[in-house]
């Protein structure tokens, strides 16, 4: 049984959206319900975990048992990550951060009698990447890959930019599958190549990346 076998286990998940401010009111983001970050925070912690749970602005119910950080730009959920690298063993990146912003936060709101605003954009920091710099030999490090076309080719890549354990790909713009579904169809890819699952629920899904992390953990312990 899964019953608690995650039990010796600290487990960081991202997930939902981040957001970058453009003035007061309007903000760039992305359609990211966080669905899949919480369903791994919820089985983690039916499992026996010890579980934080780094969210962008999400409108899921608090996950019970999971310690919650809230954040709203990609900068706040590195520094929520990172500050937390030293106390866990898995960090599994379910989040959708966004990849750039607005070099400039006006501080008014900006007119439309203004005109249209100039903005420069300026990248935000990768939150895996980061990671991949500052983890210790026991972390195992999950990352996601939602394309639109050549899941494993873009997968694989990401494996190794981001020196992860493994990536969950999934295809966006299929039906039940991606953003705000409450189902998924995911390819699991590592150095062993890839593996594809069934469609099935997202809590599904999650149980399946969280029995893959206790395996790989299982490797770096040589049990
Ligand atoms: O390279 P790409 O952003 O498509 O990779 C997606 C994976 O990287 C996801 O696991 C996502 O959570 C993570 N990511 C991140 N920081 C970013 C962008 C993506 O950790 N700024």
């Amino acid at each position: 049984t899964r019953q608690s076998d995650l039990s010796d286990l600290r487990v960081l998940v991202t997930a939902g959206p981040t957001v970058e401010d453009i003035d007061p009111v309007r903000f760039v983001s992305n359609g990211s319900s966080g669905k899949m970050g919480y369903a791994i925070a919820e089985a983690a912690v039916s499992r026996g975990a010890k579980v934080t749970l780094v969210t962008g602005p999400s409108h899921l119910e608090p996950v019970a048992g999971a310690e919650m950080v809230r954040v709203r730009s990609t900068e706040q959920m590195k520094d929520a990550v990172l500050k937390r690298l030293s106390t866990v063993d898995a960090v599994i990146g379910a989040a959708a951060p966004v990849d750039f912003r607005p070099a400039e936060r006006f501080d008014q709101k900006w007119k439309k009698s203004d005109g249209l605003p100039q903005i420069d954009w300026v990248q935000t920091p990768d939150i895996l990447a980061s990671v991949a710099k500052a983890k210790e030999a026991r972390h195992v490090v999950v990352g996601f890959a939602a394309e639109t076309r050549d899941v494993v080719l873009n997968a694989e890549k990401k494996l190794v930019s981001k020196d992860l354990d493994f990536v969950v790909g999934n295809q966006i713009g299929e039906e039940g599958v991606g953003f705000g579904t409450d189902t998924n169809r995911v390819i699991i890819v590592s150095k062993n190549g890839p593996d594809p699952l069934p469609l099935m629920s997202k809590l599904d899904v999650a149980n399946e990346i969280l029995s893959r992390v206790r395996i790989v953990f299982d490797g770096r312990l040589g049990t």
